[in-house]
């Protein structure tokens, strides 16, 4: 067993893990964070996407020894990382422009996508489309997620 310490959502955790234990396992598995969900297990659907030291990353691609001393945000405490009350202001845009249909992938989208626009605040539709090609829809609910991004933008502005 490795120890390892690291912040997850705000909070501070130290736990000792197997070397080989995935972070998205960790997340889930001992955390509960369950919003963090796994779609394929092999770094193609995203679904799993959370925030390593600020940077969107494929938790199943990951191992939990590798977050050691990283802060790590999940959907679970992304609304927290806003001022206001309530949802972040991408996590608004999803619902208002209707980006999503089972949910399945939407954490990871959400995620993938404020890493998106932490980069490139002011995208155009073909960059969003661009950024988000790591994560897949499977109810290919794509025209809505793109909209939702793109409106999150605008709100920014
Ligand atoms: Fe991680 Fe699909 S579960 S990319
Ligand atoms: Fe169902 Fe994207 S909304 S997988």
């Amino acid at each position: 067993m490795t120890k390892i310490e690291l912040t997850v959502d705000g909070a501070r955790v130290t736990d000792d893990v197997e070397p080989r234990l995935l972070l998205v396992q960790y997340l889930r598995e001992k955390l509960g964070k369950t919003g963090t969900v796994v779609g394929c297990d092999t770094s193609n659907c995203g679904a799993c996407t959370v925030h390593l030291d600020g940077r969107s990353v494929k938790s199943c691609n990951v191992l939990a020894v590798q977050a050691d001393g990283a802060e790590v945000l999940t959907i679970e405490g992304l609304a927290d990382t806003h001022d206001g009350d309530g949802l972040h202001p991408v996590q608004e845009a999803f619902r208002e422009c209707h980006g999503l249909q089972c949910g399945f992938c939407t954490p990871g989208m959400i995620m993938q996508s404020v890493d998106l626009l932490a980069e490139n605040p002011h995208p155009t539709e073909q960059e969003v489309r661009d950024g988000l090609e790591g994560n897949l829809c499977r109810c290919t609910g794509y025209h809505n997620i793109v909209r939702a991004v793109l409106h999150a933008a605008g709100g920014a502005r």
